[in-house]
């Protein structure tokens, strides 16, 4: 079954590693008859969540932060899988990505008031160390997080050891993330 697939990116560097992971992924998700959705969030004034609940006690808008999390509102609202991806920065996902995942609280299982038809998820990561350390917690925060969200994880593709943009042409995460996308 065709699906709409919301890829999330949280790279200030456009054509670097963690993109070209998620456009491997959309090679191989568009291969597979699926419709995607990138949405570049740190290209984005997407500011951090306020803390004050408003999404959780009113009833129409998902947030009272007018920004641009508005833009992506309507790929949330129709996705049925979403992809996230990031470099690692000091051991987490970017400040940027962050941003913009806080604002799903809206659509929290239960107690978030939106609704959205997102149930299954996956990663992509790009990092300079070769260690399986430096990603074990944004691995950990991501399945944390999509276990609250009722989501069931998909896969996690992690290019360990690339540095320079072009880096991860050599390394094998570009094949997996494209098959991750055929696989979806
Ligand atoms: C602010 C900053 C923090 C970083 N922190 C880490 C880190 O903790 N561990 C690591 O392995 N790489 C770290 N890196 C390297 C990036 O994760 C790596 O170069 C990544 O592939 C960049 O992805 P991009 O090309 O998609 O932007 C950091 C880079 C920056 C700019």
């Amino acid at each position: 079954m065709a699906k709409k697939i919301l890829v999330l990116t949280g790279s200030p560097r456009r054509g670097g590693n963690s993109d070209r992971l998620a456009d491997a992924f959309i090679r191989g998700a568009e291969s597979a008859g699926h419709e995607t959705g990138k949405f570049e969030a740190a290209f984005k004034n997407i500011h951090g969540c306020r803390g004050c609940n408003m999404c959780w006690s009113s009833g129409t808008d998902p947030c009272v932060v007018k920004d641009d999390f508005y833009q992506l509102v309507p790929l949330i609202e129709s996705c049925e899988t979403a992809i996230f991806v990031s470099p690692i920065y000091f051991w987490g996902f970017t400040a940027q990505l962050k941003c913009a995942w806080d604002r799903f609280y809206a659509y929290g299982r239960g107690e978030g008031k939106k609704r959205t038809p997102i149930r299954e998820s996956g990663l992509l990561l790009s990092l300079g160390d070769t260690d399986d350390a430096t990603y074990r917690h944004a691995e950990g925060a991501y399945k944390d997080i999509i276990e609250y969200l009722g989501w069931a994880d998909r896969g996690v593709v992690v290019a360990k050891g690339v540095n320079r943009k072009t880096d991860v042409l050599q390394n094998d995460a570009l094949a997996k993330a494209e098959a991750l996308g055929r696989s979806i």
